[in-house]
């Protein structure tokens, strides 16, 4: 069957005459003459040139949007615009038909609503077609990076029975009859009873078996989905995301505040160098949506200027105390622009003020450290003054958090005596605080929403467009 060449590969090559055989789906088919033809290794289609007078009609007939065809013939010089080669057919098998009546994608702009609802062929979009080829280069590039710096890259479990980020925001994870529960002597669901023999749930986070096998491999990395039952229904959450989670022993929150920032950038270039094509594509994209704004919300930057500035400028490092007093004494702040107006510190901060940082202030991306202890996790590293915790939140434009880490408890004593504060029972967790008892050491980590990043770099405005199939509250299809 396959024996075909990519279509990304024949455009590259110049035209001698050779004998090509290729397999796509059609796109265009004019003149009873044109066709076309996109494999997805790239959005650019490769013209196939069809001897109308050779072909049968029944087979003409059959050539329509969404059709899926092998074509062989000779590679010509193209005299058309917007190609320089091109394949003038010596056969075209139909492999598989597309009633054009019924086909829902037609030769014409969608809106990505409409292409949310039939997420099951928006692959065959020129949008999709590049941020899913972005994905993957990025997530590729995930690996490299951390390979190259001898990381382990370390398979954490999806099922669990904590909560690491203590928030308590799981999806339960059962086999017992829902409608009819056994019961304990107390009348509480008898849990015991469960497949695991107690209660668990998809993990929220690989945090804590990461930091495990940091404490024996050193430096390790996560790269796996991860769950979370918070009813937002934003723009940036899903309730099923991929997450980067890199954990370094003997590091302290500087060293993680650099590593985060190295990992951005190397990401960032990584696409710059390799994906130029899609990412021009999606800049002219963004401009041509950016238009239809009024002048004042439109952004300055085109798609690829923004993520060349992000390689160019080093991200601002501000502390949450210091970002407080630049919101209190904001103009926006005063003239009451903000939904939540800051006050006090100790606040946590919204996405409309981390945007007010990043894109009014700071102008850049800005990592922010030293949370109040309050609002952050029980195992982040108390600070010498007693309220805050080494904390770090990276925020870039547009996006507003991307990176979420810090420095770890490391003191046994310290980190119990959070978690007695915090109500999570030591039982729950000997095994993390073994870690603690032998062998601790300085430790940090941080965990990286795989899907912001991807918004971020492919310029979308939704991060149900950059995962192929979204789960949101009220929406699991396919
Ligand atoms: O800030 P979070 O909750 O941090 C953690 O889970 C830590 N255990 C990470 C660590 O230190 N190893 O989540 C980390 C990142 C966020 O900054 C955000 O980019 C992304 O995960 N994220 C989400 N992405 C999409 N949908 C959601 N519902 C997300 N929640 C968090
Ligand atoms: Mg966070």
């Amino acid at each position: 069957m396959r024996a075909g060449q990519k279509i990304k590969e024949i455009l590259k090559t110049s035209p001698t005459g050779q004998l090509v055989t290729v397999m796509g789906w059609v796109r265009t088919f004019r003149n009873n003459q044109f066709i076309a033809l996109n494999d997805g290794s790239t959005n650019n289609n490769l013209q196939i040139v069809v001897d109308f007078a050779a072909t049968p009609e029944i087979t003409l007939k059959r050539i329509t949007t969404g059709a899926a065809l092998r074509a062989t013939g000779t590679l010509i010089a193209s005299l058309g615009k917007g190609q320089t080669v091109e394949l003038k057919a010596d056969t075209i098998e139909i492999v598989g038909d597309s009633d054009p009546e019924k086909y829902p994608l037609q030769p014409k702009k969608h809106s990505l609503e409409f292409l949310r609802e039939i997420a099951h062929l928006r692959f065959r979009t020129n949008t999709f077609g590049a941020v899913f080829r972005l994905r993957n280069s990025l997530a590729f590039a995930v690996h490299t990076f951390f390979n190259e710096r001898g990381f382990v890259y370390m398979h954490t479990p999806i099922i669990t029975s904590s909560d690491a980020e203590g928030a308590g925001e799981m999806f339960r994870v059962t086999n017992l009859d829902i409608t009819n529960p056994p019961k304990d002597s107390e009348g509480q669901i008898d849990y015991k009873q469960d497949f695991f023999g107690k209660s668990t749930n998809l993990t929220v986070s690989g945090q804590l078996e990461g930091e495990l096998a940091a404490m024996a491999f050193s430096d390790i990395y996560t790269f796996g989905p991860t769950f979370r039952a918070e009813n937002s229904n934003t723009a940036r959450h899903l309730a099923e995301f991929w997450m980067i989670e890199p954990e370094m022993a003997f590091c302290d929150i500087h060293d993680n505040m650099n590593l985060a920032e190295e990992m951005l950038q190397y990401l960032i270039a990584h696409v710059l160098q390799n994906n130029k094509e899609d990412l021009e594509f999606l800049s002219n994209r963004l401009e041509e949506e950016e238009k239809q704004k009024p002048q004042n919300e439109r952004s300055e930057l085109s798609l690829l200027h923004k993520l060349q500035f992000c390689l160019d400028n080093k991200f601002e490092r501000v502390t949450y105390s210091q970002a407080i007093e630049i919101l209190r004494e904001s103009n926006h702040n005063k003239k009451k622009k903000f939904q939540y107006l800051v006050d006090k510190w100790g606040v946590d901060l919204q996405s409309e003020h981390e945007r007010y940082l990043v894109e009014k202030h700071f102008k850049k991306p800005v990592i922010l450290i030293d949370y109040p202890k309050e609002i952050k996790s029980f195992y982040m590293r108390q600070n010498e003054d007693g309220k805050t915790v080494a904390a770090m939140d990276i925020l870039f434009p547009g996006i507003g958090e991307i990176v979420g880490g810090s420095q770890r408890e490391e003191r046994l004593d310290k980190l119990e005596l959070r978690m007695k504060e915090m109500g999570i029972p030591a039982e729950d967790l000997s095994w993390y605080l073994d870690t603690r008892r032998f062998g601790s050491c300085p430790h940090a980590g941080f965990g990286l929403g795989f899907e912001r990043l991807v918004l971020f770099v492919t310029g979308m405005t939704n991060i149900r467009d950059v995962i192929p199939f979204p789960r949101t509250p009220k929406n699991c299809e396919f």
